[in-house]
């Protein structure tokens, strides 16, 4: 029996443009928040308060957060990988606070040392205090496990590191956890042993899936977490994306290419499809490439 409906969280404005080489402006990214909304995501991850030298497509995050005009009943989510990130964020005036911050850490150690510059336990007590302290602002806070099947600096990744970082990441507070696979290495069997060892300390309804499509799996085990019952995702509208500290990933899977999967298996989303597909291909065109998605390709060749 699986999920009859499924929450997506686009992490495109994130995720998909922080690796980007081109500067990328302010208000395209604004532009493709506006887009996403309209076409019915409930939940965008907008930008992330990191260092600039680290990943300076992000260094206008404020700017963004400032210029989106929210929509009633949609959440705005955000990265804060420290205290500096999570007062960056909290400058704002109240009505341009996120809904939700996300501390990221990752299931080897080697992607911990090269995203975050930490080792994981150290990254627990950067993240402990940022925890605290959003939660006591009323904002939610997920974690996101990175390298949860493979790791580009250690390969394979076992399931007990991710089970390992899933309590760690409960200890501290975390209400919500994205099992993700940076690299897009994960099987269908892999990524449910991933998610067992998360199902262990967080509810199934707290978890989410993260998949990029690397290796072209991203759907198939997107199906593999439903089984399970997950029923939150991650995805990128074109296909956007990768991790700046993951070489040669490529972005997440397409957010039209799982409304497709869902719809048409009956599970519901809330999410126009079409209008979906006009967001990827504002952004493709800023860009200046083609969209990522499989099935934007497909309709629009129609
Ligand atoms: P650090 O260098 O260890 O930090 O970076 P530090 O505390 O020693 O500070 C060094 C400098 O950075 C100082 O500036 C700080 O002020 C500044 P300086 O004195 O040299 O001028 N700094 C900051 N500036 C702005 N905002 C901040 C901030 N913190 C410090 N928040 C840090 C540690 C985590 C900040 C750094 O390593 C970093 O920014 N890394 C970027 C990581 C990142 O954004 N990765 C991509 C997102 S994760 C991802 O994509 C995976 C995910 O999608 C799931 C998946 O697919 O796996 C989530
Ligand atoms: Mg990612």
């Amino acid at each position: 029996q699986l999920p009859s409906r499924v929450k997506l969280v686009d992490v495109g404005p994130r995720d998909g443009l922080q690796n980007e080489k081109q500067p990328v402006p302010a208000e395209t990214k604004i532009g493709l928040v506006h887009r996403l909304q309209d076409a019915g995501l409930r939940e965008i991850e907008v930008t992330s308060f990191v260092s600039p030298k680290w990943v300076p497509q992000m260094a206008d995050n404020a700017h963004v957060m400032h210029g989106i005009v929210r929509k009633p009943g949609v959440r705005y989510s955000v990265l804060t990988p420290n205290m500096k990130g999570l007062e960056a964020a909290l400058a704002a005036p109240r009505e341009e606070w996120p809904n939700e911050i996300v501390v990221f850490g990752a299931a080897s150690e080697a992607f911990s040392q090269r995203n975050i510059n930490c080792s994981i336990a150290e990254s627990i007590e950067r993240f402990a205090p940022v925890v605290a302290t959003a939660r006591e602002n009323g904002i939610d806070v997920r974690g996101a496990m990175s390298c949860t099947v493979g790791c580009p600096y250690e390969g394979e990744v076992a399931p007990a590191k991710v089970g390992y970082l899933a309590q760690l990441m409960k200890g501290i507070g975390v209400q919500r956890i994205d099992v993700a696979d940076t690299i897009g290495v994960g099987t269908p069997r892999k990524v449910q042993a991933a998610m067992e060892a998360t199902l262990a300390h967080f509810s199934v309804d707290d978890i989410s899936g993260h998949f990029h499509d690397t290796y072209g799996q991203a759907l198939v085990n997107t199906l593999a977490a439903l089984e399970l019952g997950v029923w939150n995702f991650q995805s990128s509208s074109a296909g956007l994306g990768g991790c700046p500290y993951a070489k040669g990933a490529t972005g997440n899977v397409a957010t039209e290419d799982v409304v497709y999967l869902l719809h048409g298996m009956g599970i519901e989303t809330g999410i126009d499809l079409d209008r979906l597909i006009d967001a990827g291909v504002y952004i493709s065109e800023a860009l200046g490439r083609k969209t990522g998605s499989r099935v934007a390709t497909a309709l629009l060749n129609k």
